[in-house]
């Protein structure tokens, strides 16, 4: 097992890619701890988890709330006794919009994708800290690397934000033990919040940018980002992972 005995907090689990790293992780050998504002789909995720013979439980988490992860994490503790590693996974999308210029939108995908990352690092810190060490695992998307078409600046911003968020806390808490990296995902399936970007046509032209020529699938995410959370990656922090089929090396 590639994690075993370890306590994991994913947030963004009750679906997508989230749910996919809750899972792969728990079977691994991680007790799990599904972090989502979705109280019915984080529970069956963690229903699922237990049937298959893992230790997993919901904890409803808005990450945009300082004072929910606060509760979070000391649940967390409160149960396992410590934070091994934190998958900083929660995000909405930024092409469910005509106008792309919306501040009100602007402000919620950055409290979202950016100040709800940049939670999680200040309180999975402070725990990892008292623990000895751990890792951190923050996606951002191919979009903090580059710009595109119909998608509002903010989401690549907030991507963006988390990209350097994550170096920086690298280079800082290197001396703690704690290794935090990015994980860069390119066309997945859409999320629940998607619009343009769920849009087949749209979606036929990116794939004209992708050299693996398809999909990417929640799994093959998912075990990027196992490999960051594991010892095998022990000597690796402050870098990304881009998941994306080959998408930013065209
Ligand atoms: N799907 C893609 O094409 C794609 C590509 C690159 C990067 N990403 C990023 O990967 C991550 C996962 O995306 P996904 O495709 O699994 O999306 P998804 O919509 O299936 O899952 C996102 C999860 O985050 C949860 N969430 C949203 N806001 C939250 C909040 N404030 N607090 C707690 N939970 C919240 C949702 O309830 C949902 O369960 C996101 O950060 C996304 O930006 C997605």
């Amino acid at each position: 097992m590639r994690v075993a005995n370890k306590v994991a907090l994913v947030t963004g689990a009750a679906s997508g890619m989230g749910a996919a790293t809750a899972r792969l992780l728990a079977r691994e050998g991680a007790r799990v701890a599904v972090a989502d504002m979705l109280e019915a789909e984080g529970q069956s995720v963690v229903a699922e988890i237990e049937k298959a013979g893992g230790t997993a439980r919901f904890l409803r988490l808005d990450v945009a709330e300082e004072e929910q992860w606060e509760a979070a994490v000391a649940e967390v503790t409160g149960a396992w006794g410590r934070l091994d590693i934190l998958v900083n996974n929660a995000g909405i999308s930024g092409s469910n919009t005509n106008n792309l210029y919306d501040t009100a939108l602007w402000d919620r995908i950055m409290a979202v994708n950016a100040r709800g990352v940049f939670l999680g690092v200040k309180h999975g810190v402070a725990v990892m800290r008292q623990g000895g060490g751990g890792s951190i695992i923050n996606l951002s998307s191919i979009s903090g690397v580059v710009g595109q078409q119909r998608i509002h600046c903010a989401y690549n911003a907030s991507k963006a934000a988390v990209r350097l968020l994550t170096k920086s806390v690298a280079v800082q808490e290197g001396a703690a033990g704690i290794r935090v990296n990015s994980v860069h995902p390119g066309l997945m399936p859409p999320m629940r919040t998607s619009g343009a970007t769920a849009d087949p046509v749209f979606r036929a032209k990116m794939l004209n940018h992708v050299p693996l020529g398809r999909t990417g699938e929640v799994d093959e995410v998912a075990y990027a980002i196992l490999f960051l959370a594991s010892d095998e990656s022990a000597y690796m922090t402050g870098t990304e992972l881009h998941v994306d089929g080959g998408y930013l090396a065209c």
